[in-house]
C-alpha cells in the first residue's frame, strides 16, 4: 500500500510541474506506458494475498483514472492558456492564401457571350491554324485579289489541300463565317465566334496575336436595322447605357454594303472635349470599333445559302480593343506580359 500512495503523491506533483505538451507526452508514458508506474503496481497484485487483492486492484484503478483525468485538463489548460508554446488563440484570423483570377481577356471572352446568349446567338470557335479557302477565297476575295494583302498574312509550311488551298495563321474570325453556313445547312443562323487571330504587328494598339469575336446573322428578310439594333444592344450591355454606335461608310470584300462601326468615346463620353482640352482619347468624341455590313451575295453562295431567299449581316471586332475602349487602357502589350501588377487590377 506504501507504493499506492507514493505514486499517487508524485502524480499530482509531476503533473504540475509540466510545462508543454511534450513533456506532458513523456509523463503519460511513465505512468501509462507497458512498463510504466501503473503497470508496475499492477503486477505486484499476483503478490497479495486473496483479501488484500480486492481493495488492492480497486486502489491502483482509482489512480489510474485520476491520472487520466489529471492529463486530460492539463493538455486542456496547455491549449488554452497563453504564454506557452502549446497554446492556440482561435480568436486570431487565419493565415491568408494569395487568390488567382481570371485573365482579363477570359473575363470579356465570357462576357461578350453572354451578351450574344441573350439574343439567341450561339458561341462558336473555329481554326486559328486554317486554309486560305476559309479566311480569303470564301470570302469573295479570290487568289491574287490585292484586299488579301491588308491582312498580312502568315502562312504555314504544311502540304497544301487539293480543294482548300495553303495553311495559314488566320488574320480574322471572318474565316468561321462560311464554316458555320456550311455546320447549320438551312438558315436561321446566329453565330458568335470568338478565336485568335493573328498578324505579324507589334506596338502600343497591336500585338502579334490577338482576339477577335464575329458576329454573323442570317434569316429570310434580314436588313441593316437589325444589324444596328444589334450593334446597339451590344454596345449598351457591354460599355454602358450612354454609349451609342454609329456606322461610317467603308469598304470589305465580304460585305456590300459595308461600315465601320464607331462608339461614343468611353473618355470624353463623346463631347470631344476633357477640362475644356480636346480630347486626347479620340479628337472627335467617337472611337472606331470594328468593320461590318450585309453579307456579300458572293459569300453566301460560298456557304451554299441561296442569296435569292436569305441575307445577312456580319460584324468583325477584337476583345483586345473593345477591353481597352472600356477600361481606358493606352496599351495592349500589358495583356500579354504577364506582369501581376497589371493583371490583378482587373
Ligand atoms: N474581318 C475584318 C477584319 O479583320 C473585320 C470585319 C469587317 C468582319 C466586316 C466582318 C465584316 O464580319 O462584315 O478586319
Amino acid at each position: 500500500m506504501e507504493d499506492i500512495e507514493s505514486i499517487s503523491a508524485s502524480i499530482h506533483d509531476d503533473i504540475t510541474k509540466v510545462k508543454n505538451l511534450k513533456e506532458l507526452s513523456t509523463l503519460e508514458t511513465l505512468y501509462l506506458g507497458r512498463n510504466g508506474k501503473i503497470n508496475e503496481l499492477l503486477k505486484k497484485m499476483k503478490d497479495k494475498g486473496p483479501e488484500e487483492r480486492k481493495t488492492y486492484g480497486q486502489s491502483v484503478n482509482l489512480i489510474k483514472e485520476n491520472f487520466i483525468k489529471l492529463l486530460i485538463s492539463k493538455k486542456q489548460a496547455l491549449l488554452t492558456t497563453a504564454n506557452n508554446d502549446d497554446y492556440i488563440d482561435v480568436t486570431l484570423p487565419g493565415n491568408k492564401y494569395p487568390k488567382g483570377s481570371l485573365h482579363l481577356i477570359s473575363v470579356a471572352v465570357e462576357e461578350i457571350s453572354r451578351i450574344f446568349e441573350k439574343i439567341s446567338f450561339i458561341r462558336v470557335s473555329y481554326p486559328e491554324v486554317e486554309y486560305e479557302f476559309f479566311s480569303f477565297e470564301s470570302l469573295n476575295m479570290p487568289k491574287t485579289h490585292a484586299a488579301r494583302d491588308d491582312f498580312e498574312t502568315s502562312f504555314i509550311q504544311a502540304p497544301q489541300h487539293l480543294q482548300y488551298g495553303k495553311m495559314l495563321l488566320t488574320p480574322h474570325t471572318s474565316s468561321g463565317q462560311v464554316r458555320e453556313m456550311w455546320r447549320v445547312g438551312t438558315p436561321p443562323i446566329r453565330m458568335i465566334n470568338i478565336a485568335k487571330t493573328y498578324r505579324p504587328n507589334w506596338d502600343a494598339t497591336h500585338t502579334p496575336m490577338f482576339f477577335q469575336f464575329e458576329g454573323l446573322c442570317i434569316d429570310t428578310d434580314i436588313n441593316i436595322t437589325h444589324l444596328k439594333g444589334t450593334l446597339d444592344y451590344f454596345v449598351k450591355a457591354y460599355f454602358g447605357n450612354d454609349i451609342e454606335a454609329r456606322l461610317r461608310p467603308h469598304h470589305f470584300q465580304f460585305t456590300e454594303p459595308s461600315f465601320e462601326v464607331d462608339v461614343t468615346c468611353t473618355v470624353c463620353k463623346g463631347t470631344a472635349l476633357v477640362d475644356k482640352q480636346r480630347c486626347r482619347v479620340c479628337k472627335s468624341g467617337w472611337l472606331e470599333l470594328g468593320g461590318t455590313g450585309m453579307v456579300h451575295p458572293n459569300v453566301l453562295i460560298s456557304g451554299k445559302i441561296d442569296p435569292n431567299i436569305y441575307s445577312g449581316w456580319a460584324f468583325g471586332f477584337g476583345i483586345e480593343r473593345v477591353i481597352m475602349m472600356k477600361y481606358g487602357i493606352d496599351d495592349i502589350r500589358n495583356y500579354y506580359s504577364g506582369d501581376i501588377r497589371f493583371l490583378e487590377q482587373f
